[in-house]
């Protein structure tokens, strides 16, 4: 699949995001090997730190549904943010060295691996 096509999965989530409190949405998408995108988005809670992290939602739903070789993650916010700590670790722990291909709102995107995002990792 084309790094612009996983992107727009990743946009299609990002438009089912919660995040009333912060206003800042996220979507992730994520490309198992046999080519099944899931996707994510993060879910604000009243309970502020109950609030769940895009990259998460679409880990943890890939890993329920039984999937647990992957390809690429592609994530959009409006000004290409990067991932979390806490994501980064999950995403190292779960996902492999894969790209994350990481959008903003005009189309722009860099390409780091999950090593790259967490160097000197916790094992
Ligand atoms: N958020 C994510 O979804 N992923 C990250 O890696 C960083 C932060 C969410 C959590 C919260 O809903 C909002 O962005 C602001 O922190």
């Amino acid at each position: 699949m084309k790094t612009e096509e996983l992107i727009e999965y990743a946009r299609t989530a990002r438009n089912r995001a919660k995040a009333p409190y912060s206003k800042y949405k996220v979507g992730a998408a994520l490309l198992t090997e046999d080519g099944t995108v899931i996707m994510g988005c993060n879910i604000e809670s009243k309970a502020y730190p109950s609030t769940m992290c895009a990259e998460r939602v679409a880990i943890f739903s890939a890993l329920a549904r039984g999937y647990n070789r992957f390809q690429a993650m592609a994530l959009i916010t409006d000004d290409g943010g990067t991932p979390c700590g806490a994501c980064r670790q999950v995403m190292l722990e779960n996902l492999g060295n894969i790209p994350v291909y990481i959008a903003d709102q005009n189309g722009d995107y860099k390409i780091l691996t999950v090593g790259e995002l967490l160097p000197h990792p916790f094992h």
